[in-house]
């Protein structure tokens, strides 16, 4: 109700701005631990129910409602975005060195689809200072994206993620190698299978011989893929026996939009998310679901930002969500009512919590994969 009143004001600034000042905030909130403390308490509570509580990764999280990659890219304001009720945060995209990213403006709103483009282009202060931050020890479940320097040539990209990770590995809950954000040039060319397989390889190998050999390992791909180019990961993925994936980063496609298109023109290149993404995140998921069966973790992100959405992404074989455009839009009281939600849903399906769910639907997608590799009936 408040950011009603409060998201006019912040939106006089210009969307980056407004970005700073918030995670300025969520910085005081973790430095503070007494108001981290009262919210988890009273406006968030939500989102803190012992019911909603599982594993995922091999940790045991709060609730499947996750803050996506790129809002807390340095790890500054963990704590803070813990206390809103997120279940988990993944901190970065992080490269080997520290990079400012694109020239500014370059984050851009569009309202009328509660959409946002950004090209940030991977702005960070680089894996040491995050590393550092990480280590000073957190709670709850912190995942560490991954990416490679701007001006990396493509054929060295390897390097940099290996760098990276084992920088962070140790003082992760789980890594994502993203290969899929629009705004670095020549990025998404590493999802190719005969690019991305070697480069992942190196990193399980790193894991083996001992950097933080327990890490799970995650890719995160583009909305944008053909289908025959998902499968293709999908059975990379499957072949290394990679931990999950994060479906989906955002999108360089422009359909649809309510937004008036010399609108979308002055914003110019970049990625969008939000609402737009919803169709082909969920179908990412499915497609991603059904080739899978339960082999991998996968987490499902693009234009969630309500608790329809996350019941269906959850009902389509998520394990767990995340989230960015819509808390700008929606307010950070958004994680709670995500899980306010969730939690009626749950109820209302008489499962006794959100672990005893996931158990009923692994049952369900059991039987039915059971049902489908059944002879057909002999014909009369
Ligand atoms: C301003 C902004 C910055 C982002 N930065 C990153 C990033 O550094 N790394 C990454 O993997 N994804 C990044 N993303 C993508 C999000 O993690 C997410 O995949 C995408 O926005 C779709 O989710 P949404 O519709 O809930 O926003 C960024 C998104 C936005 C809006």
């Amino acid at each position: 109700m408040l950011y009603r009143w409060i998201r006019p004001v912040l939106w006089r600034l210009d969307a980056e701005t407004a970005h700073l000042l918030a995670v300025a905030l969520l910085r005081l909130i973790g430095a503070f631990a007494p108001l981290g403390w009262l919210l988890r308490r009273t406006c968030f509570r939500a989102a803190f129910d012992k019911r909603l509580e599982y594993e995922l990764l091999g940790k045991r999280v709060l609730n499947p409602i996750g803050l996506a990659a790129g809002f807390d890219k340095n790890g500054e304001a963990i704590r803070g975005l813990q206390s809103l009720g997120f279940g988990f945060v993944e901190a970065g995209t992080v490269t080997p060195l520290g990079q400012p990213g694109n020239p500014r403006p370059r984050i851009f709103r569009l309202p009328k689809d509660e959409a946002l483009i950004n090209r940030l282009g991977f702005n960070n202060l680089g894996a040491a200072a995050l590393r550092k931050r990480l280590s000073r020890g957190h709670v709850g479940v912190v995942g560490v994206n991954i990416g490679k320097n701007k001006d990396t040539p493509a054929d060295e990209a390897g390097a940099d993620y290996a760098q990276v990770f084992a920088e962070v590995a140790g003082v992760a809950d789980y890594i994502v190698v993203n290969i899929s954000s629009p705004n670095t040039p020549g990025l998404r060319r590493l999802q190719a299978s005969d690019a991305l397989r070697p480069l992942l390889e190196r990193l399980l190998t790193l894991r083996a011989e001992g950097s933080a050999p327990s890490v799970p390992l995650l890719i995160k791909v583009a909305p944008d893929l053909s289908d025959e180019d998902f499968d293709e990961i999908l059975t990379l993925a499957l072949d290394l026996k990679l931990d999950g994936l994060v479906l989906a980063n955002t999108t360089i496609a422009r359909e649809e939009l309510a937004t008036p298109r010399a609108e979308v023109a002055e914003a110019g290149q970049g990625g969008l998310s939000g609402p737009p993404l919803r169709q082909r995140s969920l179908a990412l998921l499915r497609r991603a679901a059904q080739r899978v069966q339960g082999r991998m973790v996968l987490i499902s992100v693009g234009g969630i930002a309500d608790a329809d959405d996350v019941w269906q992404r959850l009902e389509a074989g998520a394990d767990g969500i995340q989230l960015y455009t819509s808390l700008i839009y929606r307010g950070p009281g958004l994680p709670a009512k995500l899980s306010a939600g969730l939690m009626a849903r749950l109820a209302a399906g008489g499962y006794a919590s959100f672990s005893d769910y996931l158990t009923c639907r692994a049952e369900r997608v059991a039987a039915r994969s059971r049902l489908g590799s059944r002879p057909p009936a002999a014909a009369s």
